[in-house]
């Protein structure tokens, strides 16, 4: 079995390909950037990768022609800080590249095409708990453009048969997290680093600010379930480890690393987005029923992992 990853050299990316290479699962990655040796985890040497960008609809089609793939996993996309600074590119990447990526794999006879959606696809004031048939009205342009794509992933499921999921993703966290087009959620992830580190964090959100989190091994082997999974007959599933906040998170920490140093300098911009989802009740229940995913961490043993990592005490 051999599967395309677009966005494949990103952080999601990175973990997925060790995910799908462990199952004896062939991997393919194409992103805009070539892969980056130092980058952690590193794309594995067995992956090939191809350089390109998936707004040239062309060059993607015939790269999903020179392969024998069973599916597509599409992660390139710009995320929240990106789309925010400049929506024009968020859109064309976003919407238009998914768009591309699915006319690519009905051209190509690709037949089933899983994508990476968002938590960012619900708003403010949200009713609770969510189930994915909760009215998703986002506020930013990264969730709204995650919207529209999961739309069209679904249209294309209903007009050419194509098997479309999504897995709307809560915020990744994991050690050397990065995102190249600017997260709000680093935080969720710098608080453990930086202590583990022995590193003092300046957090950029106040105390208040919290969201459901998915630990990136999770959320690997959730993106592997779904492009092996023989049905998936909800299409849209939450995905997550658990519901993390800025408070909480520093007293789990501070059990491990007693002397680990926190100040809050709240960046007006990201200070009240991070709010909205502290009480966000986030259901799984789909995911665990019809795909048998789990998540295999609790929001105290992914510290702890990610802990080890980062201190060198088991591989990351
Ligand atoms: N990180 C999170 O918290 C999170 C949560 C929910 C969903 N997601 C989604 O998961 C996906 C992967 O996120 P990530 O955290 O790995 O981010 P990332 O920025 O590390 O990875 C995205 C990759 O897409 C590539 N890319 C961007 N524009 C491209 C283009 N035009 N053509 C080809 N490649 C392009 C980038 O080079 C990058 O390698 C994204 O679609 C994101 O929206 C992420």
């Amino acid at each position: 079995m051999a599967i395309l990853i677009t966005g494949g050299n990103g952080y999601i990316g990175r973990w997925l390909a060790h995910e799908l290479l462990d199952h004896q699962i062939d991997v393919t990655t194409f992103d805009r950037v070539p892969p980056d040796p130092a980058a952690k985890p590193d794309l594995p040497a067995s992956a090939r990768s191809v350089v390109g960008d998936i707004t040239d609809r062309e060059s993607f089609i015939k790269i999903c022609r020179a392969g024998d793939y069973s599916a597509i996993i599409h992660l390139a996309g710009i995320v929240t800080m990106g789309c925010e600074q400049n929506p024009d590119l968020g859109m064309r990447v976003n919407l238009g590249g998914t768009h591309n990526a699915l006319e690519a794999a009905r051209l190509a006879g690709i037949p089933r095409f899983v994508f990476a959606s968002t938590i960012s696809v619900y708003g403010p004031d949200v009713e609770q708990p969510m189930t994915e048939a909760t009215p998703a009205r986002p506020l930013t342009w990264y969730g709204q453009s995650k919207l529209m794509a999961e739309q069209l992933g679904l249209y294309y499921q209903r007009r050419f048969g194509l098997d479309f999921r999504a897995a709307r993703l809560a915020a990744i966290v994991g050690p050397a997290r990065n995102a190249a087009s600017g997260s709000a959620t680093m935080y969720t992830s710098l608080i453990i680093e930086r202590a583990a580190l022995g590193q003092p964090y300046e957090i950029d959100v106040d105390p208040e600010a919290g969201t459901p989190v998915c630990y990136a091994k999770d959320a690997a082997r959730a993106l592997a379930t779904l492009a092996t999974a023989p049905s998936a007959p909800q299409r849209i599933y939450h995905v997550s480890t658990g519901l993390a906040t800025a408070d909480g998170l520093i007293k789990i920490v501070k059990q491990r690393v007693p002397n680990a140093q926190f100040t809050f300098k709240p960046d007006p911009q990201l200070a009240p987005v991070s709010r909205i989802s502290r009480e966000w009740q986030l259901s799984i229940a789909a995911a665990e029923r019809e795909l048998n995913w789990r998540p295999a961490y609790t929001i105290e043993s992914m510290v702890d992992d990610l802990i080890a990592i980062v201190r060198g005490e088991k591989p990351g």
